[in-house]
């Protein structure tokens, strides 16, 4: 532990504090999400961001190779002799002009932030890397989490490289084949529960309280502290300045609400001058967030959250006994865990909340395969939501957009090899059939 760190409620109506050799998830006091927090005069905090790039010349330190604990003074809750790492967050944030067209940008101005190039393939190395680490400092033996598939891939993983016992709960048919063979292949215990991922979520909860397995989901404040890291990757790549806007799916919200964070922080701490906006961007079969805040008018207000608008929304989902339905199997979730955190990041960030069609997150896909490193559904979405804003005139031509792109292509074969092989959208690419002769197959070769 240093004594730099603490673990804090954010209900300001409680704020309890609790030091960071606790494995909580969440406020024994009220019940609400805890964040790490720091005591900054304590923390030897470069004065400037470009200071980071230094670490780059010494990358055969494990800590320096990281792309999470490159960062380190900014996630500064555990000594480094517990910091788990396996090179998460060597990513790269792309210049794409071809996607930029798609989406009506000029030229130079959109960004893809590819997450998918983590060990695991998904941001959640990022979260996984920290929260390991926290996990090893405490001394945990077990973990768990629930998933809609990448989770389960990276604790997997990670549990595997710190010898940790891990069981991960998934809802049965709902995870893509790429991130279920991950999980059996990185020796975990596989739970499919008959239920939907915010199924999975209650249990797991409660399992973990049960048994006192360590939980890796991104209630875990500790995941969030090192999914702050992709903004600050992305920084570095606009030569330690920020963009206009960043762009982000929603499903659990642990993303959006890092991002927010790590923002509120920079700016705090003198790094950067302004905060850039975000969107966050729902898929229409799972849009929780875009309902509750653009037609509920949920708001953060200072953190007194008007509870009864999403205990009336989520009374009325279990009156239907309505399950949310999305191609983007990575964000088909209802009742995102960090709803109130993500409130506070759309305040921070001046946010705003979109939903896209599956149709519209597909064909985004394709274009970012064809012209891009491509990426999973979910991860598309963002693509989608930012063709959304640029036709509404909220974004501007001209102004500076990150994308991030959550997950790899290979995490959902089947979509892709449907997308293309049924002709299912506008930018469908089947394979075409030939005779087995030469003269035939030339023919057929455009
Ligand atoms: N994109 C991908 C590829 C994801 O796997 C997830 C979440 C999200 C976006 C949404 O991020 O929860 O921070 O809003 N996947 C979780 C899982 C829920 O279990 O793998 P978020």
């Amino acid at each position: 532990m240093t004594d730099a760190a603490f673990q804090k409620c954010i209900n300001p109506d409680c704020g309890a504090e609790y030091d960071c050799g606790q494995a909580l998830f969440k406020c024994p006091a009220c019940g609400e999400l805890l964040d790490a927090q720091y005591n900054w005069d304590k923390i030897k905090v470069p004065s400037k961001l470009s200071q980071f790039a230094k670490r780059w010349a010494s990358r055969d330190n494990r800590l320096d190779f990281s792309g999470v604990w490159r960062f380190r003074e900014l996630l500064n809750f555990c000594q480094d002799k517990y910091k788990v790492t396996i090179g998460e967050g060597q990513t790269i944030c792309e210049q794409n002009d071809a996607v930029a067209e798609y989406v009506d940008m000029r030229p130079g101005c959109l960004y893809l932030q590819y997450e998918g190039l983590n060990p695991s393939g998904s941001f959640k190395d990022n979260g996984m890397a920290a929260a390991f680490s926290h996990a090893m400092m405490i001394g945990a033996e077990s973990c768990a989490c629930a998933s809609t598939g990448n989770t389960s891939a990276a604790v997997a993983l990670y549990a595997h490289s710190c010898g940790l016992k891990c069981t991960v709960f998934i809802g049965s048919g709902r995870i893509a084949f790429g991130k279920l063979s991950q999980g059996m292949d990185y020796g975990a215990q596989t739970i499919q529960i008959l239920g939907d991922f915010d199924d999975c979520m209650r249990q797991v909860q409660d399992v973990c309280t049960k048994l006192g397995l360590y939980l890796l989901n991104s209630v875990n404040p500790f995941r969030l502290e090192g999914q702050k890291t992709i903004m600050y990757r992305i920084i570095e790549r606009l030569g330690w300045e920020v963009p206009d806007w960043i762009i982000v799916p929603g499903g659990n919200l642990g993303n959006s609400s890092a991002f927010g964070k790590a923002f509120f922080e920079l700016k705090e701490l003198g790094l950067i001058a302004r905060i850039p906006r975000m969107a966050i961007i729902n898929s229409t079969g799972a849009d929780t967030l875009t309902d509750l805040v653009n037609n509920k008018k949920l708001l953060w207000n200072k953190g007194h959250v008007e509870q009864a608008i999403i205990d009336d929304y989520y009374a009325d989902l279990t009156a239907r006994d309505f399950s949310p339905h999305t191609c983007a199997s990575a964000i088909e979730i209802s009742r995102p865990v960090n709803l109130i955190k993500c409130l506070r990041a759309i305040d921070i960030c001046d946010g705003v909340v979109r939903a896209v069609t599956d149709e519209e997150i597909c064909d985004a896909k394709a274009i970012i395969g064809k012209y891009g490193l491509g990426c999973e559904p979910a991860s598309a979405a963002t693509v989608a939501g930012l063709k959304h804003l640029r036709t509404e005139g909220l974004i501007a031509r001209d102004e500076r957009v990150a994308c991030v792109l959550t997950g790899h292509p290979l995490k959902d074969p089947n979509l892709t090899v449907n997308y293309h092989k049924e002709k299912q959208g506008q930018f469908s690419n089947p394979p075409v059939e030939a005779a087995n002769d030469l003269d035939e197959i030339i023919k057929l070769m455009k």
